[in-house]
């Protein structure tokens, strides 16, 4: 939530910086500024909307060496000119660029007004502004002064300060919200990821929490909490900086959409052990060396929103494979009671970005509680993968869409994989292993087919359904997280209401919704429940329910009893998952597209969610 950037060197820091937070809206996108030192003064524009608004209020010649920027998705304070970043305090002399909440904003905002600070904005930031002006009235270094305020406030932050009385610097910090620093040569770089500054250069410093950083054209110290000068590992990133661009597509969503089979291909590469019949996954064998994984008693899955849904899909895999009992959580619930963990609990995080504030916190916790914790993880060098005991990376490129796509199959993919792991481990026979693997390796060309078989089809499909404002979408075993998921990509980019359900469950409570008006999207090929879900679809029909139905080619269907039948290759029935998921994701699109809706930057929404 909140993107910042940061630039010192040569080049033009202003246009280096615009383009830093074009790349970083998807984390918020509500209001958007930029801070400059020029002529010895702070200047600050900003204003409500999105980055392009800085082209009407960026003077056009602007061009300094130091420059700062945010894009908002705010928290404290609706969106507008004022509560827009940079902050900065009463004298104009400091500005700062917040991600982040500070909790006792207001107290201290009520002891700075006693002592004369002249507050200027709703939000929570403003308040580090007017603390560092304070603490370097009594210091007279930026530096100092910002760590001053830093131990007096509660919550969470990645910030960057600047100070026309310290021209020739960038203040850095942060605690649980994300910092990187970019390494150039005669320049360097502060953001809230990679992707803002991939263009310029991929030496990348991931800094933690609690440290701090100075940052000059030509230097960077890092200081540890207790202020101690610390060396850091400058890593390099291997994303290239056309994977952050469209590349033809209309939007990221759909050249994320797209990417699947090369996605799919990337995470699942190396992993493959046929020769053994299971996967080859270095992150489990560290964890559990020699005969250890036979300590593991229970699984436990831990994600948020879209990340959630797949951990649904590993609990199904899990229990078919190992026989261990598995439970997915929310990471929002799970932080937040006592949950039952110990040493013999095995804990899965999944995430995207790997900074998820509430999948994090709840992998802190069952590490505290003496878990041994892995990582299903996208961003290389994010918090969560730093975190864990170890870990698997999806490798699926940038996902830049908020609504996650690529991401949620590679992460079903990894699930299946540690399954198969641990379950080859236990209880599945090579000859099985072998069969999941091999058909693993098919599936990339099965997607590729579904989504040249399918996309025109959905198309029509959706212009046909546009106009309903409630979907109901159903599915049994493995078809259920599908439905899940179907359900919130429609609801994120297209703002349709709409509900997910297993199957069976209907007839408790969701048919009661079931008229004309309220149509159903069935996610039923044919496996075990097929028969079960065709009485479902004739429950549905006997209310004059509309139906879309997803189905394979060789279900037998009358097909006098649904509206519409999208249909997909017949494969085993634990991999429908990676197949059905396109047409579905396809038609969220294609209704958020007949709907002219922002589908990258859906509104209200932020891909990274950094606040609890
Ligand atoms: C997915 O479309 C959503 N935007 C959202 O639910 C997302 O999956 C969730 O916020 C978790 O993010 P993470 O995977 O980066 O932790």
């Amino acid at each position: 939530m909140c993107g910042i950037v940061g630039y010192i060197g040569d080049k033009n820091a202003v246009k280096a910086v615009i383009h830093g937070l074009h790349k970083l809206e998807y984390r918020g996108y509500d209001s958007v500024g930029i801070g400059v030192i020029e002529k010895n003064k702070v200047k600050i524009y900003k204003d409500k909307g999105r980055v392009k608004t800085l082209d009407n209020i960026v003077p056009k010649n602007l061009n300094t060496s130091l420059a700062i920027g945010h894009t908002r998705w705010a928290t404290h304070g609706k969106p507008s000119k004022l509560n827009a970043h940079p902050q900065s305090d009463c004298k104009n002399e400091i500005a700062i660029v917040h991600n982040g909440i500070i909790e006792n904003f207001g107290e201290l905002k009520q002891i700075l007004k006693k002592e004369g600070h002249n507050f200027k904005s709703e939000t929570d930031s403003e308040v580090l502004a007017h603390l560092i002006e304070k603490f370097y009235g009594e210091t007279k270094d930026l530096a100092k002064a910002v760590k001053i305020t830093l131990d007096k406030i509660n919550g969470t932050y990645g910030i960057v300060v600047i100070s026309s009385k310290e021209p020739d610097k960038m203040i850095v910090a942060r605690s649980s919200s994300p910092i990187i620093i970019g390494v150039g040569k005669g320049e360097n770089f502060v953001a809230s990821d990679a992707t803002a500054v991939i263009k310029y250069t991929k030496k990348i410093i991931y800094i933690d929490d609690g440290e701090m950083a100075i940052v000059t054209k030509d230097n960077i110290d890092i200081f540890n909490k207790d202020n101690i000068r610390i060396d850091k590992k400058i890593e390099s990133l291997n994303w290239s900086a056309k994977e952050v661009e469209k590349n033809g597509y209309p939007t990221f969503m759909l050249k994320e959409i797209y990417e699947q089979p090369k996605s799919f291909t990337n995470t699942l590469a190396g992993h493959i052990d046929l020769e053994n019949g299971t996967s080859h996954l270095g992150g489990m064998q560290n964890l559990f060396p020699d005969n250890e994984i036979h300590n593991i008693k229970r699984i436990v899955i831990i994600g948020c929103g879209t990340s959630w849904h797949a951990g649904l899909m590993g609990e199904y895999y899990f229990e078919n494979m190992t026989g261990l009992p598995t439970e997915v959580e929310y990471a929002s619930e799970f932080r937040y009671r006592n949950p039952a963990i110990d040493s013999e609990t095995f804990v899965i995080g999944i995430s995207q970005s790997g900074e998820t504030a509430d999948t994090l916190a709840a992998l802190r916790e069952a590490k505290g509680k003496g878990a041994k914790v892995f990582g299903i993880v996208n961003v290389v060098g994010s918090t969560i993968s730093r975190e864990v005991d170890e870990g698997l990376y999806i490798h699926v490129g940038p996902e830049i869409g908020v609504a996650s796509t690529k991401a949620f199959l590679s992460q079903v993919l990894a699930l299946f994989l540690v399954s198969l792991y641990i379950g080859r481990k236990k209880r599945l026979s090579i000859e099985d292993g072998i069969k999941f693997g091999k058909q693993l390796q098919k599936i990339p060309s099965i997607i590729d087919e579904v989504l040249q078989s399918t996309q025109a089809q959905i198309k029509k499909i959706a212009d046909k359904y546009c106009k309903y404002t409630n979907f109901l979408y159903l599915g049994r075993g493995f078809n259920f997280p599908v439905a899940l998921e179907g359900a919130l990509k429609l609801k994120e980019i297209s703002y349709v209401h709409a509900e997910g359900y297993p199957a069976g469950e209907m007839k408790h409570g969701p048919i009661a919704l079931i008229d004309k008006d309220f149509p159903t999207f069935f996610i039923a090929p044919n496996d075990n429940f097929f028969q079960k879900s065709i009485s479902n679809i004739q429950e549905i029909k006997a209310r004059n329910g509309k139906l879309i139905l997803l189905t394979d080619d060789n279900a037998k269907v009358d097909e006098g009893l649904v509206d519409d039948i999208i249909r997909i290759p017949t494969i085993d029935e634990e991999f429908y998952p990676f197949i059905e998921t396109i047409p579905v994701q396809l038609f969220a699109y294609y209704i958020a597209i007949k709907k002219n809706r922002d589908v990258d930057k859906p509104r209200n929404l932020a891909k990274s969610v950094t606040v609890e």
